[in-house]
């Protein structure tokens, strides 16, 4: 009888996804995820957070965050700014993120040069979202 149960990181099949990306991707290709998280910090304060996950050739954000009293001193666009600094040194070429389609921090992204490369209707909590990218300087 099969049985379906849980999983950790070491219950992989590894020799088949090997095989998998090098059909895929081409011979030699490794996926290979890093998580990441900067902070911005004065004082001994921190200001702001930022973090997500590295996957080949592509920057994740997960979350941004710039203290209410911060904001509009450039934190947000130094720790995106950081963080793609950090994934050019792993041959990532774009960034890309996840925000709500009705919020307002939708001009910072525009600001920063993101496009809006999909739509997500009914996503988290039912609300609507909208998917930014742009390419690594
Ligand atoms: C969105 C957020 C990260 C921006 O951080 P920030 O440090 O205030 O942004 P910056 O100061 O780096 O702004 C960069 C540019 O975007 C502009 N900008 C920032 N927020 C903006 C907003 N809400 N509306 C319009 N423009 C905005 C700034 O004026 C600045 O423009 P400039 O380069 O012409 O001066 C911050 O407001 C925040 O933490 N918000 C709450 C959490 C959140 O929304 N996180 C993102 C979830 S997807």
């Amino acid at each position: 009888m099969i049985k379906i149960s849980k999983a950790t990181r070491k219950d992989d099949l590894n020799k088949e996804w090997k095989e998998f990306s090098h059909l895929k991707y081409g011979q030699g290709a490794n996926w290979i995820e890093k998580i990441y998280r900067f902070k911005a910090v004065e004082d001994g304060k921190i200001l702001g957070t930022i973090e997500g996950k590295y996957e080949p050739g592509v920057i994740y954000i997960s979350a941004l965050m710039v203290t209410e009293n911060a904001r509009g001193k450039g934190i947000g666009r130094m720790l995106i700014e950081k963080t793609e600094k950090w994934g050019k040194t792993l041959g990532a070429h774009r960034t890309w993120l996840s925000t709500g389609a009705n919020w307002s921090n939708r001009s910072f992204y525009e600001k920063l040069g993101f496009k809006v490369i999909a739509n997500f209707s009914d996503f988290y909590f039912h609300k609507d979202f909208v998917i930014y990218s742009r390419l690594i300087k």
